[in-house]
């Protein structure tokens, strides 16, 4: 898990889960990532790729050919494709993100695309990959939502992620900014 220099690197893993598969992100994943992300009600959430400029094509391949494997090589976490085992179609994306080495802690984020919603995706995506960063030895992980996207809250706290309060200010949206709810899970509340 430790490179030569100093920033750590988490392996690169597939995971399975009862509907999901969640692996790296491909070439083929471009198109569905596109048309997910261009969706108003993500867009309403997380201002990708920047607050006040719309997502584009250009945006989605370089999500999958760049940004989202830059994230494991970086040292910031690990991004996933969950895919639909039924299906095999790309239903939406949950990660690892903002993780601090140092402090062994890291942060849940994901969405899942327009046609994916409503089938526990999101819920059963943040379990698996919660789960497996305590595996990996973080001492805390993170889910943080707009306190009013009600949808990811309901994942945080179906996920066994305990709210511990409200980060004023948190976060630019495309439109304004917006508190951020604060969950967490330790490794002890598996226990
Ligand atoms: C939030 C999101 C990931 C949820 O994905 P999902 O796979 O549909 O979620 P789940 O099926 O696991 O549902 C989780 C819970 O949220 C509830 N929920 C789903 N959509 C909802 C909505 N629009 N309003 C209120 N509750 C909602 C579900 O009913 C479920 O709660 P329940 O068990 O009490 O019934 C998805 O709506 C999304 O991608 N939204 C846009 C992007 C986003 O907000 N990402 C999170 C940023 S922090």
């Amino acid at each position: 898990m430790t490179t030569a220099q100093s920033r750590p690197i988490l392996p690169s893993v597939i995971l399975e889960t009862e509907h999901l598969r969640l692996r790296a992100f491909v070439e083929e994943d471009i198109d569905d990532v596109h048309a997910s992300c261009v969706d108003s009600e993500l867009q309403r959430w997380i201002p990708i790729p920047r607050p006040g400029s719309p997502y584009t094509r250009e945006d989605a391949e370089a999500w999958c050919r760049e940004v989202a494997p830059g994230m494991r090589t970086g040292g910031e976490g690990q991004q996933w494709a969950m895919v639909e085992r039924r299906t095999g179609r790309l239903v939406g994306a949950v990660g690892l993100v903002r993780t601090l080495w140092a402090a062994m802690t890291t942060e849940v984020g994901y969405w899942v695309s327009p046609w994916g919603r409503g089938h526990g995706y999101a819920t059963e995506a943040a379990v698996a990959v919660s789960r497996w960063a305590v595996d990996q030895g973080f001492q805390r992980v993170e889910i943080k939502a707009a306190t009013a996207n009600t949808a990811s809250r309901r994942v945080a706290e179906r996920s066994g992620f305990t709210f511990e309060g409200v980060e004023r200010s948190a976060m630019p949206l495309h439109e304004g900014r917006t508190d951020l709810a604060v969950y967490s899970l330790l490794p002890g509340d598996l226990a």
